[in-house]
């Protein structure tokens, strides 16, 4: 029996969770606990990276040891630390890793620095059992990304934003509308008693060759529709964001086909493919039937795992920590591993050197 005690601190959840596995049965997690710091960040329509330190630092103790208790397991009986190292906000990434380091050194455990990212692509083996390859949907606050996963450390990019996130396009559209924060949920709730068809807004890169995706211009044609039609009633919001939510599926939808096409091309001896969704946005439930539908035809599983997996949490931390140790990828050096708060996913398998410096390119 192995078991790794993950740590997550790098956006606004405290986290921390112990998952173990024999080798012989399906992973357990043992317990995950999230402490989430949305009302401390709701006032200001977003995550501010100081109040999020600061809360890191308060609560993360107790968060550690909550989830030690939770699992019924000591800590000498831990067979390694995981904590996410980056990307993130470097705050709240320098109270994780540092708290990592500390509790590696004095219960003489390995530390295993994890990417977030990584923690993300891998959540369908811990909860799904899927079989490399498949293909992934990362859709969060800070996350655009489509990642074909073909092995533990074997990323490869196939799509990112060039300017916004998807829930950041969600969140900013809220806060235009005057809609509480965190956006996304509001924006689905206010679209549900909307007309999805009374504003034509663009579906940005829709049909273009470029896999990637962009919601700025999305994000500036709301802006002055709500501006034309000040000041807005009830039904005037519903409709924009109704209308929001729509222009978001059809483009989205528009950059996943062509990723399951090359998925297909790619991988064609993949015997069934597979699309797996994470990150918060993928709660949207318009979001999801239009990837349902996408994979329907296109003849993959379509892979949601529970939502509590999807959002930020310790069990990805610690489960991708298991499988690093598991395929005995789990590094040498992570006691003088320095958080980064740029880290691309397609470098973890060839770092570039001088990533984790400030600056270093994503
Ligand atoms: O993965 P997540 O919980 O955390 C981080 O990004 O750190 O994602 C949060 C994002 C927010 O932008 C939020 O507005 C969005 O996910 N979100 C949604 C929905 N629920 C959460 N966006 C659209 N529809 C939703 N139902
Ligand atoms: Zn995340």
């Amino acid at each position: 029996m192995i078991r790794v005690l993950g740590i997550e601190t790098s956006c606004d959840e405290t986290a921390a969770s112990v998952v173990a596995l024999d080798g012989r049965s399906t992973p357990q997690i043992l317990s995950n606990i999230v402490l989430s710091q949305i009302e401390e960040h709701a006032a200001f329509g977003g995550v501010v990276p100081e109040i999020a330190a600061r809360a890191h630092v308060e609560a993360l103790d107790g968060i550690i040891e909550a989830a030690l208790a939770d699992s019924g397991v000591d800590l000498a009986d831990i067979d390694a630390i995981a904590a996410t190292a980056g990307p993130g906000l470097v705050g709240g990434l320098i109270i994780g890793l540092m708290t990592a380091k500390a509790i590696a050194a004095a219960a003489k455990k390995p530390l295993i620095a994890i990417n977030h990212l990584e923690g993300h692509a891998l959540t369908a083996r811990l909860t799904d059992g899927l079989d490399f390859p498949y293909l992934l949907l990362l859709v969060s606050g800070g996350h655009t990304q489509i990642v074909a996963v073909r092995g533990v450390g074997d990323y490869q990019r196939w799509a990112t934003t060039i300017d916004d996130a998807l829930g950041e396009a969600f969140d900013k559209t809220a806060k235009m509308l005057g809609l509480p924060y965190p956006g996304g949920p509001n924006v689905e709730k206010a679209a549900a008693n909307g007309d999805a068809a009374r504003f034509a807004f663009p579906r940005p890169m829709k049909g273009s060759a470029q896999p990637d995706f962009s919601f700025s211009g999305l994000k500036t044609a709301v802006r002055q529709a709500a501006t034309a039609i000040a000041p807005l009633s009830d039904q005037d919001v519903a409709d924009v964001c109704a209308s929001f939510q729509a222009a978001v599926a059809d483009a989205l939808g528009d950059r996943v086909a062509r990723a399951l096409t090359r998925f297909r091309q790619q991988f064609p001896d993949k015997a069934e493919p597979a699309l797996v969704v994470a990150g918060g946005v993928a709660a949207n439930r318009t979001i999801k039937a239009t990837l349902q539908g996408l994979c329907k035809q296109a003849g993959f599983s379509f892979v949601a795992p529970p939502l509590n997996l999807c959002t930020d949490n310790a069990a990805m931390i610690a489960w991708a920590g298991m499988e690093r140790l598991r395929a005995g990828i789990s590094g040498e050096n992570a006691a003088d591993f320095v958080p980064r708060s740029r880290w691309p996913l397609d470098s973890i398998s060839a770092p570039m050197v001088g990533s984790g410096r400030r600056g270093a390119k994503a």
